[in-house]
């Protein structure tokens, strides 16, 4: 088929004529090539459980899904199949570009995210989904959240002063080199991967605030407008709170961002024993917002 592509570039505001037909034609080539192309049939199994029918032991669905006609990741192929297949299959998901980290499951033996992970295209071999691991399951690749999220209240994630100023009457002024300190903290999305790898967090999830939660408890520590690290340290001060952690570094491996809790653990470990010191802020003062 050819196609015609006018020239586009005094487009401004409203598309022309012309360039909506030849896209319109790009799109129907686009189309007739996935539609001309062999099946390419890779197997998802994906872990299935139904809350609504409690003597049936969970057990691992099979579906197979044409590459040809799916989108490149992970959740593309669980959305297709929801839609395409099978409405009953659950799952969360909703940025579908690991901002939110809803989408975390384990796929291959790895917790990750769904919209990020790439399909392995080899047609020989299946796909494994399972939800995280060791969690509670709410129904298919859900897990319960909530003991993830209670720990995290209790680390009191906000910023906290001894002279709190009226919101939005002045701004607390923090240098760029105090700032950086919180480069690699402040980008976690919460998803609980790291979390829900560690051995230590398996067995004592009650009491074991896990990576996340602790990477996430240093982050406020560390920030030098916050007041209250002493505080916060006391609390951690417990024998599962933060000890749990036996530096496996499963969290630090699988963390979907590239971040490393498992040094953020170290970091309060020596806050703790006073092997070193919150360093003095570079900017104390508060300015006019
Ligand atoms: S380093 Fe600590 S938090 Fe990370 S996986 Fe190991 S025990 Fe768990
Ligand atoms: S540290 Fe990484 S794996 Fe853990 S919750 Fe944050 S983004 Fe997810
Ligand atoms: S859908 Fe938001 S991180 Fe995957």
């Amino acid at each position: 088929m050819n196609v015609l592509i006018p020239n586009c570039s005094k487009m401004i505001g409203v598309m022309p004529y012309t360039c909506r037909s030849a896209l319109r034609q790009i799109r129907a080539l686009h189309t007739a090539t996935v539609q001309n192309a062999e099946a390419k049939l890779k197997t998802f199994s994906i872990y299935r459980w139904n809350p609504d029918k409690p003597d049936e032991k969970p057990y691992m669905q099979k579906y197979k899904v044409d590459l040809n006609a799916c989108g490149p990741m992970v959740l593309d192929a669980l959305i297709k199949i929801k839609n395409e297949m099978d409405p009953t299959l659950t799952f969360r998901r909703s940025c579908r570009e690991g901002i939110c980290g809803s989408c975390a499951m384990n796929i291959g033996g790895t917790n990750t995210l769904a919209c990020i992970s790439k399909i392995d295209k080899s047609t020989s071999t299946s796909c494994e989904v399972y939800p995280l691991p060791h969690m509670y399951i709410v129904k298919d690749l859900v897990p319960d959240l909530n003991n993830f999220y209670d720990q995290y209240r209790s680390i009191q994630p906000w910023l906290q002063r001894k002279d709190m100023k009226e919101t939005g009457s002045q701004q607390y002024l923090q240098s760029v080199e105090d700032r950086k300190k919180l480069d690699g903290l402040y980008e976690c999305i919460l998803c609980a991967c790291c979390s829900t790898s560690c051995p230590s967090y398996w067995w004592n999830g009650d009491k074991y605030l896990g990576p996340a939660v602790l990477m996430q408890a240093y982050r406020w520590i560390i920030d030098s407008r916050d007041t209250q690290a002493k505080e916060r340290l006391e609390k951690l001060k417990d024998p599962f709170s933060v000890y749990r952690c036996h530096t496996i570094m499963n969290c630090t491996r699988t963390c979907p961002k590239g971040l490393n809790p498992g040094k953020a653990i170290a970091e309060i470990k020596k806050l703790l024993a006073n092997v070193s010191q919150k360093p003095q802020p570079d900017l104390t003062a508060s300015g006019s917002s």
